[in-house]
């Protein structure tokens, strides 16, 4: 199978390393979103496939987070198509799912920036290896609420006050910051972090890998995600309906603070 946004490398003890390669942010784009999808099903369907690894080729960006361009575009091409954010957005919740549920162990590569749906996307591994850029979930400050799993998974890997306090600051935390709180297994320095997750991957695969699958499911079934993910891909489109987004994508496109204050008060 051929992917446009992914880089393939087959490694040795069953391990897969899919690197992300959508230039020219490294955004998620739907393109991205169909290479994932495909890539799940072609890798659930291989047993030899014991190990995922998901990483970047960019040269700053794990992953830049959903793409604001498109995003612009398509928010003016859905207006009044009432459901149609919703469901951009619960498509990209199915795909982080899928990442997941993957029914063996899955490390996110993390050597750039893994903001929103990069973080999002991180949140759905089951291991985070971090050694460069920032790491959060930085959608509010874009007027938006994360919309692919992150409302969930951060909550349940850090906690209610911890997930609130970063969510609604939008905070990019640094590898330190992030090992500190659990929101990474380990920060590693640049130059070893290809060498530690093969080897962490490789020790992975030494074990039972179908197992851990099996493990992953039952741990899931503990907290169940359906409702929760629903109600986000539901608010996730409600921010539009808040006036934010058109304040707090316009200023990240035209790189300067926005003014969420000021659009209020002339709206009162
Ligand atoms: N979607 C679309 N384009 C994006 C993007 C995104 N998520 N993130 C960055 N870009 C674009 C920028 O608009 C810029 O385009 P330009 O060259 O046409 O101006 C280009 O990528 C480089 O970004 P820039 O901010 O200049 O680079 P940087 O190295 O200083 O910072 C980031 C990189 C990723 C830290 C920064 O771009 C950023 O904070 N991006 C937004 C992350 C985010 O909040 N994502 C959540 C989306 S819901």
């Amino acid at each position: 199978m051929s992917y446009s946004t992914l880089k393939l490398e087959r490694l040795d003890k069953g391990v897969v390393w899919a690197s992300i390669d959508n230039p020219p942010a490294n955004a998620i784009s739907d393109a991205l979103v169909d290479d994932l999808d495909q890539l799940l099903t072609e890798l659930e369907a291989d047993r030899s496939a014991r190990v995922l690894v998901i990483g970047s080729n960019h040269p700053k960006n794990f992953v830049a987070g959903a793409d604001l361009k498109m995003m612009t575009q398509n928010a003016s091409k859905y207006a009044g198509q009432g459901g149609a954010i919703r469901d951009a957005a619960s498509r990209m919740q199915r795909v982080f799912d899928r990442v997941a549920k993957f029914p063996r162990p899955v490390i996110a590569a993390i050597h750039g920036h893994a903001l929103g749906g990069g973080c999002e996307l991180a949140l759905a591994c089951d291991f985070r290896f971090m050694s460069g850029g920032t790491i959060g979930l930085t959608e509010v400050s874009l007027g938006l609420i994360p919309g692919a799993g992150g409302t969930q998974r951060m909550t349940l890997l850090l906690g209610r006050a911890k997930a609130t306090e970063l969510i609604f600051f939008a905070k990019r935390l640094s590898k330190e910051e992030a090992e500190a709180i659990g929101l990474i297994t380990k920060a590693v320095e640049p130059e070893r972090l290809r060498e530690e997750v093969v080897a962490f991957a490789e020790s992975l695969s030494e074990r039972a890998v179908f197992a851990m699958g099996l493990a992953k499911q039952a741990m899931d079934a503990a907290v169940p995600l359906d409702h929760g993910l629903a109600v986000e891909a539901e608010n996730f489109e409600r921010t539009f309906t808040t006036g934010e987004p058109l304040e707090g994508i316009a200023a990240f496109l035209q790189k300067r603070p926005a003014k969420f204050l000021k659009d209020a008060a002339a709206k009162a």
